[in-house]
């Protein structure tokens, strides 16, 4: 047994979506804010040259959540073997590479200075530019690197700026108005819980592991959405904020009054469809609102876009596809592995953050909390 055994590996391969004789500009991106140990390899043509995740689920799922002492620890006997293998698998070294990045925030930060010590390390050693990646602007970015409808994953767009942006993750839960790298404003948020932590919190409800996004989602699919009715916190007020923590309750108080040789399969699986739609009800009801808003009409936004973690919900990307083509704007979404956390969201943000020009010129001190609108 190595000392990495107890997490999964995941090879994501390489994508390259251009056709290049030359790389541009290559840069190496580091991500550990949770419980994913990962890293990539992207250049300026947006071409993934390798990436490699290694998730500490199986590690974490006993505990029914992320426990961050254990994560941190994971991502030092991780980090090394990940660079490695990332390396490797692009058939580069580190002289190859032109850009070190790495998360420097949000996130748990015992996880998160693993990667930005890791990241600085190598920066110091080989004289390399360092970017301090703000992981939210990972997610944000990366429909940048690859992106597709939901309805044809096969076809890739460009995602220009300025764009209209759901970012849902386990985190945080914010509609954004995307103007340019590092330019953020927010339209809305929550006032409590991020749609993520809704759904995390459903499946433990109903015992179905963690984490809850993936196994809700297929409940979902084989339910009735229409036998259980949940409310739409916020949804009959202007305004583009959200609210789940009601939702919670009432799916709690519900469960609380039914006989337990009444749940069933069926009955799991109606809940959960039922969830799932008054979640998709309040984003389509405060992205309906934040189309409306003054900011959003002024910067006139061509593209709807979701990223995070949530976005890889199959009934919130075809709903806010219709809300966007009803709208007369494109939507576009990350491919499934490009929307939970992963080292080439980090790459990709690190790559326009350096051809911005923002690159680390005196020490970063990670930072736990690190809003988008403070970049
Ligand atoms: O972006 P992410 O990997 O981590 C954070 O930055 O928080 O998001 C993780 C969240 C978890 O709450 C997970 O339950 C949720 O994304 N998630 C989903 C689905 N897949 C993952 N939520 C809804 N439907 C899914 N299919
Ligand atoms: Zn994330």
């Amino acid at each position: 047994m190595t000392k990495t055994d107890n997490i999964l590996r995941m090879d994501m391969g390489s994508v390259h979506n251009h056709i290049d004789s030359d790389n541009g500009i290559l840069c190496l991106g580091i991500e550990s804010s949770c419980d994913e140990t990962s890293a990539a390899i992207v250049d300026s043509n947006k071409n993934i040259l390798a990436h490699i995740v290694y998730s500490q689920i199986p590690e974490h799922q006993k505990y029914g959540g992320v426990v961050p002492e254990l994560a941190a620890r994971a991502h030092i006997l991780a980090v090394d073997e990940v660079i490695r293998l990332t390396l490797e698998r692009a058939n580069k070294t580190i002289n190859d590479i032109d850009v070190i990045a790495a998360t420097a925030g949000p996130g748990l930060i015992g996880g998160v200075l693993v990667g930005w010590m890791a990241a600085t390390g190598i920066a110091n050693a080989t004289n390399k530019p360092l970017v301090a990646v703000n992981h939210l602007e990972g997610h944000a970015l990366v429909p940048r690197l690859c992106a597709a409808s939901a309805s044809d994953s096969h076809t890739n767009i460009d995602v220009e700026f300025p764009y209209l942006l759901m970012l849902a993750s386990g985190g945080h839960c914010q509609i954004l108005l995307v103007h340019n790298v590092g330019k953020y404003e927010l339209i809305g948020q929550t006032l409590d819980d991020s749609a993520g932590e809704a759904f995390d919190k459903i499946a433990k409800m109903l015992d179905l592991g963690y984490p809850g996004g993936p196994v809700v989602d297929k409940r979902a699919k084989l339910g009735n959405a229409q036998r259980f009715h949940f409310p739409r916190p916020l949804c009959d007020k202007p305004g583009c904020d959200f609210s789940f923590s009601g939702i919670k309750t009432a799916a709690r108080m519900l469960l609380d009054k039914t006989n337990k040789d009444e749940i069933d399969e069926t009955f799991i699986n109606d809940f959960c469809a039922s969830f799932q739609q008054s979640v998709v009800d309040c984003i389509t009801n405060r992205l309906t609102n934040a189309m409306k808003d003054e900011r959003v009409k002024n910067a006139a936004p061509k593209t709807l876009v979701v990223a995070g973690g949530v976005a890889k919900n199959s009934a919130i990307r075809a709903a806010m596809e219709e809300l966007a083509n009803k709208s007369n704007m494109l939507f576009a979404a990350p491919p499934m592995n490009l929307c939970t956390d992963n080292g080439a969201m980090i790459a990709w943000a690190g790559l326009e953050n350096y051809r911005i020009g923002k690159i680390v010129t005196e020490p970063v001190a990670p930072r736990p909390r690190w809003p988008l609108i403070e970049l």
